[in-house]
């Protein structure tokens, strides 16, 4: 899912559209978050004690309790978004997960969580959550507050988005049902898509040399088929496809289909459909 310096998808939409996040996602953050729980420098024990940051509605803490079934390590769940966060306390319920808490933060300043709290954080695409912010230096205070809380010897993953290319159907879709208006775009964080940025504010944030990675990694927007991948997108609709009458919203949904089949990037595979996402995976030591 997308989080633009135009649209900024973050506080207020997440919060008011809490309930669709997972359907809206469309497993596009799920993906990501799979490669790297499978591949954790520092391994999770029962003593390890984890920050979920910028959580939503708990998708990183659900795979990670799904991969360690038989661990019960302390997880913290913070977002900015009350409504993600009942989810998650719902969640957390429903599955009966013990040593949860959770709490309501900026991703910019931590403000209820202490220096050097956390064995492991993750942030998963959740450090461009303050574009929209008059500060222009967001995405750094938020790996700054990162570094932070980690514990000395722990380790901190944060991910941001490279490629993503459902956003060029959303485009042309938005052009052809509307010739005469600007299409539809999320728009490009430009620099900040870049790993090298992800590295500098690592860097910069004073994670150790030795042990820090960025990689990019391939993933995907999913669905079990083409008509739930187009259902999901229109999800979107008080954005994307703001002030169009039903009679375009039917088109939408038909020219959404025809462009996602286009793109080179679109695919049908074994579970239903997907669309090739790329995004940076950064690693780093406290
Ligand atoms: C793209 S979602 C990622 C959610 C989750 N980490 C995942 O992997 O699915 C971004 C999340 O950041 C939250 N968010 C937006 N602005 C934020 C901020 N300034 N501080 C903390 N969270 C923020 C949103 O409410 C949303 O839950």
């Amino acid at each position: 899912m997308a989080c633009s310096k135009e649209h900024g998808l973050s506080s207020g939409f997440h919060d008011a559209h809490s309930n669709t996040y997972d359907q809206m996602a469309s497993n596009c953050t799920l993906n990501i978050a799979k490669q790297f729980v499978k591949d954790l420098p520092l391994p999770i024990t029962n003593d390890s004690h984890i920050l979920d940051n910028a959580c939503g509605t708990g998708l990183v803490t659900l795979l990670l309790k799904q991969t360690y079934p038989n661990l019960s390590p302390k997880i913290h769940g913070s977002d900015i978004a009350p409504n993600m966060l009942e989810i998650y306390t719902s969640r957390a319920k429903e599955h009966e997960w013990s040593n949860i808490s959770t709490s309501v933060e900026d991703v910019m300043d931590l403000k209820g969580l202490k220096d050097d709290t956390f064995t492991h954080v993750f942030t998963n695409f959740g450090i461009m959550a303050g574009p929209s912010s008059p500060d222009s230096k967001g995405p750094l205070r938020a790996v700054k507050e990162i570094y932070r809380v980690t514990r000395k010897g722990g380790v901190a993953v944060t991910t941001t988005w490279w490629k993503r290319g459902f956003d060029v159907a959303m485009e042309k879709t938005t052009g052809r049902v509307k010739p005469g208006e600007k299409a539809f775009s999320f728009g490009s964080n430009g620099e900040w898509e870049t790993g090298r940025y992800l590295m500098g504010m690592m860097e910069d944030a004073g994670f150790k040399r030795e042990g820090m990675s960025v990689k990019c990694v391939k993933g995907a927007i999913s669905a079990r088929s083409l008509e739930e991948l187009v259902e999901n997108n229109m999800l979107f609709k008080d954005i994307a496809y703001k002030g169009y009458s039903e009679e375009e919203l039917g088109q939408v949904r038909v020219i959404l289909a025809e462009e996602l089949q286009k793109l080179e990037v679109y695919k049908k595979t074994d579970d239903g459909v997907e669309v090739e996402q790329w995004a940076w995976i950064g690693v780093g030591f406290k």
